[in-house]
C-alpha cells in the first residue's frame, strides 16, 4: 500500500471523526442542554443520563481517531520531527496544525473531566445508609459539577470550531 493510499485513508477517517466530534459538541450545547433546562429536573436527569452515555462514547471515539489519524498523517508527511519547532508553529502551514492540536488537547482534557464527573458525581448511587447530610453534600457536588459542565459546553464549541478552522486552512 502506497503512502498516498494511507494519507487518503487517514484523511477520510480524520474528516468523518471531525464531523462526528464537532457535530456532537454543537448538538449537545445548542440543542440538548437548552432543551433539558426547559423540562422538569426529574425528567432531565433521566434524559441526560440516557443521551449523555451515547454522546460520551461518540465523543471519545472521535477524539481518539482524530488524534491518531492527525499525528499519523504528520508522520507520513515527515512533519512530526519539526512539530514543536518555532519555524513550524509560526509557519503558514504549521500554525493551523498547531491550532488543531491545541484545540484537540483542550477537548481531550474537558472530555476526560466530563467523563470522570459523569461517573463519579452525576450518576453516583447513594448507599441506603446515606443520611440527610450525605444527600445534601451529594446534591451540592452535583450542582458544582453541573455549573462547570455548562461552562465547558461553551468552551468546547469554541475549541471545536477553531480546530475545524485549522483543518480547513492547513494546506500543505
Ligand atoms: C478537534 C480536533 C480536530 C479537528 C476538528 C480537525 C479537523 C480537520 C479538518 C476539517 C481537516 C481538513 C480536511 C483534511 O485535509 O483532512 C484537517 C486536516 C488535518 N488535520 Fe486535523 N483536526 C483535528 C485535530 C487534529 C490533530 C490533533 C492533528 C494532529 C496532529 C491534526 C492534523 C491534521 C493534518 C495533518 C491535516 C491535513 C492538513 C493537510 O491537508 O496537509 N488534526 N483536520
Amino acid at each position: 500500500m502506497s503512502t498516498v493510499f494511507w494519507l487518503q485513508l487517514l484523511r477520510v477517517i480524520h474528516v468523518y471523526s471531525a464531523i462526528l466530534l464537532v457535530g456532537s459538541i454543537v448538538f449537545n450545547t445548542a440543542i440538548l442542554n437548552p432543551a433539558l433546562k426547559r423540562i422538569p429536573p426529574a425528567h432531565s436527569t433521566v434524559v441526560s443520563q440516557k443521551i449523555g452515555g451515547g454522546l460520551f462514547v461518540v465523543g471519545t471515539t472521535a477524539i481518539l481517531l482524530l488524534g491518531l489519524s492527525g499525528f499519523a498523517r504528520l508522520w507520513l508527511m515527515g512533519q512530526l520531527p519539526s512539530l514543536l519547532t518555532a519555524d513550524f508553529v509560526t509557519g503558514p502551514y504549521g500554525r493551523w496544525i498547531t491550532l488543531m492540536i491545541t484545540s484537540w488537547f483542550f477537548l481531550f482534557i474537558t472530555g476526560g473531566l466530563s467523563g470522570y464527573w459523569y461517573k463519579a458525581v452525576l450518576t453516583k448511587k447513594m448507599p441506603y445508609s446515606a443520611g440527610l447530610r450525605d444527600m445534601e453534600e451529594m446534591r451540592a457536588a452535583q450542582e458544582r459539577v453541573t455549573l462547570w459542565q455548562d461552562r465547558f459546553y461553551y468552551w468546547n464549541v469554541v475549541a471545536a470550531v477553531l480546530a475545524a478552522l485549522g483543518g480547513a486552512m492547513a494546506k500543505f
